[in-house]
């Protein structure tokens, strides 16, 4: 099985701060940093250190040439990731003292993806292999259309939630991982409904679709159709979110595809998730198999 992720690579520009900025207010950082980062990279980078065959497709600007060698360094195959002539995306990203973040986009090359450009993407996959996909490039849509087209599956996490989800052809995923916000928003039900109650509505409304919902501290659930499974959170020192999530959605697509069943995937996927917490930045912060599989 080979794994295509199309989405975002990013420059994460990270202020260590005391608390998030607040309007109208100026406030110094302890530290600033230059990571590599984007969803789709961090995505990527998690499957191969975890061992997958995986390829990444998106655009960057030559400011961004350094995070294909992060990738490359990790083992995913870059030469579908091109070049132009702007800049890259960029993440401007607040980490508290809790270790909680906030994110400010300019999406960049990732805003740049042209559909004969898609079609190149996905001409070397078939049936039996997996697009991941995010909510930080353009042309989403078309990507997931022609993805399915070559038989490919559809793993889709809808982040960062906006208007633009309700626009792609969601009836053609088969697999969504979102956490309670984006849950309740795709569920469209009220964000402090129980988790239960959100995936019970995900799985009414997309039928044919495993979803993964991960809800932070109260950790992780799975449903498809009637099926359901649960896995406790591992508990960790929080330094930095940032890159959990795709920690976790790398980790349980390498732990199904390793022939995991879902409960211990789930597992997997929470300890890959808790490591990646425990340590400042993105992509360099998500672990290798062997912290992980042991
Ligand atoms: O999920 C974390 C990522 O979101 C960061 O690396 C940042 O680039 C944003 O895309």
């Amino acid at each position: 099985m080979k794994v295509l992720v199309y989405g975002s690579l990013n420059i994460d520009m990270v202020f260590a701060v005391d608390h998030i900025v607040l309007p109208g207010e100026t406030i110094s950082s302890a530290s600033f940093a230059r990571n590599a980062g984007g969803k789709g990279a961090n995505q990527a980078a998690a499957m191969a250190k975890a061992g997958l065959n995986v390829f990444m497709a998106g655009k960057i600007g030559r400011d961004g040439e350094f995070l294909l060698q992060h990738l490359h360094s990790y083992g995913v195959d870059t030469h579908k990731v091109s070049v132009y002539g702007g800049s890259t995306g960029n993440a401007l990203i607040q980490v508290d003292k809790n270790g909680q973040n906030s994110i400010v986009l300019y999406a960049g090359g990732n805003g740049e993806i042209r559909p004969h450009e898609i079609e190149t993407a996905v001409a070397s996959f078939n049936s039996g292999d997996i697009i991941v996909m995010q909510n930080e490039i353009s042309r989403a849509k078309d990507i997931i259309i022609a993805a399915k087209k070559r038989g490919m599956k559809i793993y889709l996490n809808p982040s960062p939630y906006n208007e633009k989800i309700d626009g792609l052809p969601l009836e053609l995923v088969d697999c969504f991982f979102v956490n309670e916000l984006e849950g309740a928003s795709l569920a469209a039900m009220p964000k402090n409904y129980p988790f239960t109650e959100i995936l019970d509505g995900l799985t009414l409304r997309f039928p044919n679709a495993e979803i993964i919902l991960t809800a932070g501290k109260n950790g992780a659930y799975y449903g498809f159709g009637g099926m359901r499974e649960y896995a406790a959170i591992v508990d960790a020192p929080v330094v930095d979110t940032t890159g959990a999530g795709d920690t976790f959605t790398g980790y349980f697509i390498a732990a199904r595809a390793k022939g995991f069943d879902i409960r211990n995937a789930l597992k997997t996927a929470s300890k890959a998730a808790s490591i990646t917490v425990s340590r400042k930045g993105a992509m360099d912060s998500v672990p290798f198999a062997k912290e992980v599989f042991s």
